[in-house]
This record gives structure tokens, sequence and C-alpha cells, in this order.
């Protein structure tokens, strides 16, 4: 089933923003740690994203109960399927992001902690070095949480110009509809 034209539900509006705003912050704040090697804010970084996975799977089953949102605007078939390939590259990406996250930490034998609070213990020997569980996980989960990086940012741009595209020259709802408080 999908939305009526005018209108997107309250739980499609939330659930976009969260995501969106996350997503964006922990792809920032994931390169410059990482780039800097700042482990202070390695801790956040994984809460936030645990979370987000969460919230992410939410959304997943929404759009499975719900079906993409009909498109607003006047579009040729190409447009529109380049615009529904990249909501498909981004729904996945917010899943395979914190998942492989998931993979890398818990599969490294650094266990999960959100905000302090112990969901999946670490295993360190006695010189406090963290024993993998399951290096092949943990590397997989690695490899993709590295390698996806400039594809997922790149899908982003690309989904963010088209978004001011329908805004700025093809003066529709798209945007509003998304972003409107009602
Ligand atoms: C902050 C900048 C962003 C803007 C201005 C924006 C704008 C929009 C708009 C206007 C739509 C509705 C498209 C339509 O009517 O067909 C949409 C849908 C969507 N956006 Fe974004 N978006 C942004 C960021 C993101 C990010 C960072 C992600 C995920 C990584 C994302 C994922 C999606 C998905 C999956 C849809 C399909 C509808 C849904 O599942 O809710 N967006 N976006
Ligand atoms: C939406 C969720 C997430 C996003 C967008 C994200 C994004 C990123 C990015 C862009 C990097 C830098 C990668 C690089 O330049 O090689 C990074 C690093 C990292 N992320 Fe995430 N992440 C997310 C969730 C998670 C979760 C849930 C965990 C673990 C529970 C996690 C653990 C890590 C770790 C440990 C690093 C550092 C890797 C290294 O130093 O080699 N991330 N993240």
């Amino acid at each position: 089933m999908n939305h009526t034209q005018s209108t997107l539900s309250g739980t499609t509006k939330l659930l976009h923003i969260i995501i969106a705003l996350g997503m964006i912050t922990l792809l920032a704040v994931g390169i410059i740690m990482s780039e800097f090697e700042i482990f202070a804010l390695y801790d956040l970084h994984k809460s936030f994203g645990a979370i987000l996975f969460v919230l992410a799977l939410a959304r997943v089953l929404w759009r499975v109960k719900k079906g993409w949102p009909s498109a607003v605007g006047v579009m040729s078939k190409i447009q529109h399927a380049i615009a529904k390939a990249i909501h498909w590259i981004l729904i996945i990406a917010t899943v395979l992001y914190p998942l492989s996250g998931l993979m890398m930490s818990i599969g490294g034998g650094h266990g999960l902690a959100i905000f302090g609070l112990e969901i999946v213990a670490e295993t360190v020997d006695a010189a406090g070095e963290a024993i993998p569980v399951n290096g092949f996980i943990g590397g997989l989960g690695h490899d993709i949480h590295g390698l996806i990086v400039y594809f997922v940012i790149a899908a982003i741009v690309l989904h963010v110009v088209g978004a001011l595209k329908h805004h700025l020259i093809d003066k529709d709802e798209t945007i509003t509809r998304m972003f409107s408080l009602k």
C-alpha cells in the first residue's frame, strides 16, 4: 500500500529525520574518530550506532507494512528509477552500517555497552588485549564498515541534491511533505 500523495505519516517523517541526522552525524564522527584516533569518542559512537540500528529495523518493518511513499512531483521514468534505487541503497545502509559495527565490535571481542550498560561482555587476555569471539565476523564487519563509507556518502549527496531539485527547480511538495509538522 502507498501513502496518499499529499501527506506522509508522522512515523515516516519522524523516523526519516532522526535516522537521517543520526547517519550523517555518525558518519562524520566515525571518520573523525578513526582518522585522528580519538578513542574517547568510540563508546559514544557505538552507543548511538546501536540505538540507530533498532530504529532502522523499525523503519524497515514500517516500509514492509506500508510500502514506499508515492512520488509527488512529475518525474521521468529514469529520474523515478534513480530516486527509488537511492532510497533502497539508503535504507539498506541504515541497517548495514550499524550491523557491521556490531559484527566488528562483538566479533572482535570488544563486546557492546550502550552508554555504559553492558549488553555483551568483552573478552580480554591478561594484558587487556581483546580476544576475538569470531575473527571472521569481526574482520568482515570491519571491512564492510570501512569500505562502504564513500559510497554511502555519495548516495546521501545525490539524495539531498535530488530533494533540493524538487524544491528549487520543480517547485513541488516533495521536501515540504517530508518535513512538515502537520
Ligand atoms: C538531511 C538531508 C536530507 C533531506 C533534505 C532528505 C529529503 C528527503 C525527502 C524529501 C524524501 C521524500 C522523497 C519522496 O517523496 O519520494 C526522502 C525520503 C527518504 N530519505 Fe531522505 N533526506 C535527507 C537525508 C537522508 C538520509 C541521511 C537518509 C539515510 C541515510 C535518507 C533516507 C531516505 C529514505 C530511505 C527515504 C524514502 C522514504 C522513507 O523510507 O522514509 N534521507 N528524503
Ligand atoms: C549508523 C550507524 C553507524 C555509522 C553511520 C558508522 C560510521 C562509521 C564510519 C564512517 C567510521 C569510519 C570508518 C573508516 O573511515 O574506516 C566508523 C568507524 C567505527 N565504527 Fe561505526 N558507524 C555506525 C555504527 C557503529 C556501531 C553500532 C558500532 C559498534 C557497536 C561501530 C563501531 C565503529 C568502530 C569501532 C569504528 C572504528 C574502526 C577503526 O578504527 O578501524 N559503529 N563508523
